[in-house]
C-alpha cells in the first residue's frame, strides 16, 4: 500500500509542475499569470509567449499526464489498469490545485489529454477527432474543451470500460468548474477568440 500511495503523490507532484509559470520566468522573464486570461495553460501561454513558449507548455502539460499515467506501469505495480487512470486523475488535481502555485493552477485540457495518450491511444485518436474539429468550428479554446470533454464522457461507454467513463466524468466535472470565468464570458460575448477558424473568420 505504501508504494501505491508512493506513487500516487509522485503523480500528483508532476501534475504540479507549473509549466506555463516557469517558461513563461525562464525564457521570458515574465508571469504569465499578470497577463491574457491570467491562466496557467497552453492557451494562454500561446496568448502571452507566442508559438514557441505556448508549444513548450502544451508539449510539457501534456506529457505531464501521460508520465502520470504510466507510473503504476513503470514501477511495475500489481493491479488492475484503472490504477493508471487513478494516477491520471492524482496529475490533474495537482496540475489544478498545484501544491507550489498555494493550491491554484490551470484548467486540466492538456494534462486531461495526456493521460488519454497514456492510457489508450485509440480513446486519444477519439478525442482528437471530437476536440480539433470543434476548435476549428468555434474559435474558442473554452467552448471547444468544454463541448468536447461532454462528448468524449458520452464517447467512453463505446469502449466498455466503465473506470475510463468515471475518470471522463470526472474531468468533465473538473474542467467545468475551471471554466466557470469562461462561461461567464462566453455568455457575456467577450470570451479571447483564438485567431483561426469559422466563428474567427465570420
Ligand atoms: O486551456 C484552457 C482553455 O480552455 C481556456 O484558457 O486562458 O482562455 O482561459 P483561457
Amino acid at each position: 500500500i505504501l508504494y501505491y500511495s508512493l506513487t500516487f503523490i509522485l503523480a500528483y507532484l508532476i501534475g504540479s509542475f507549473p509549466t506555463g509559470v516557469i517558461v513563461g520566468k525562464l525564457f521570458y522573464h515574465e508571469d504569465i499569470r499578470k497577463y491574457g486570461s491570467g491562466n496557467i495553460g497552453t492557451t494562454n501561454s500561446f496568448r502571452v509567449m507566442g508559438p514557441i513558449g505556448g508549444s513548450a507548455v502544451l508539449l510539457v502539460d501534456v506529457l505531464k499526464g501521460t508520465l502520470a499515467t504510466n507510473l503504476p506501469r513503470i514501477f511495475h505495480l500489481q493491479g488492475p489498469s484503472y490504477l493508471l487512470l487513478i494516477a491520471g486523475i492524482c496529475a490533474i488535481l495537482g496540475h489544478t490545485f498545484s501544491i507550489f502555485l498555494k493550491f491554484k493552477g490551470g484548467k486540466a485540457v492538456a494534462t486531461s489529454a495526456g493521460i488519454f495518450l497514456g492510457y489508450n491511444l485509440r480513446f486519444f485518436g477519439v478525442c482528437a477527432i471530437i476536440f480539433l474539429p470543434l476548435l476549428f468550428i468555434t474559435s474558442y479554446v473554452s467552448l471547444s474543451s468544454l463541448l468536447s470533454i461532454t462528448l468524449i464522457f458520452i464517447a467512453s461507454f463505446w469502449f466498455h470500460d466503465i473506470f475510463l467513463t468515471v475518470i471522463a466524468g470526472m474531468m468533465m466535472i473538473i474542467l467545468f468548474i475551471r471554466h466557470r470565468d469562461n462561461i461567464k464570458r462566453l455568455i457575456n460575448h467577450n470570451e479571447n477568440i483564438v485567431p483561426f477558424g469559422l466563428w474567427y473568420w465570420y
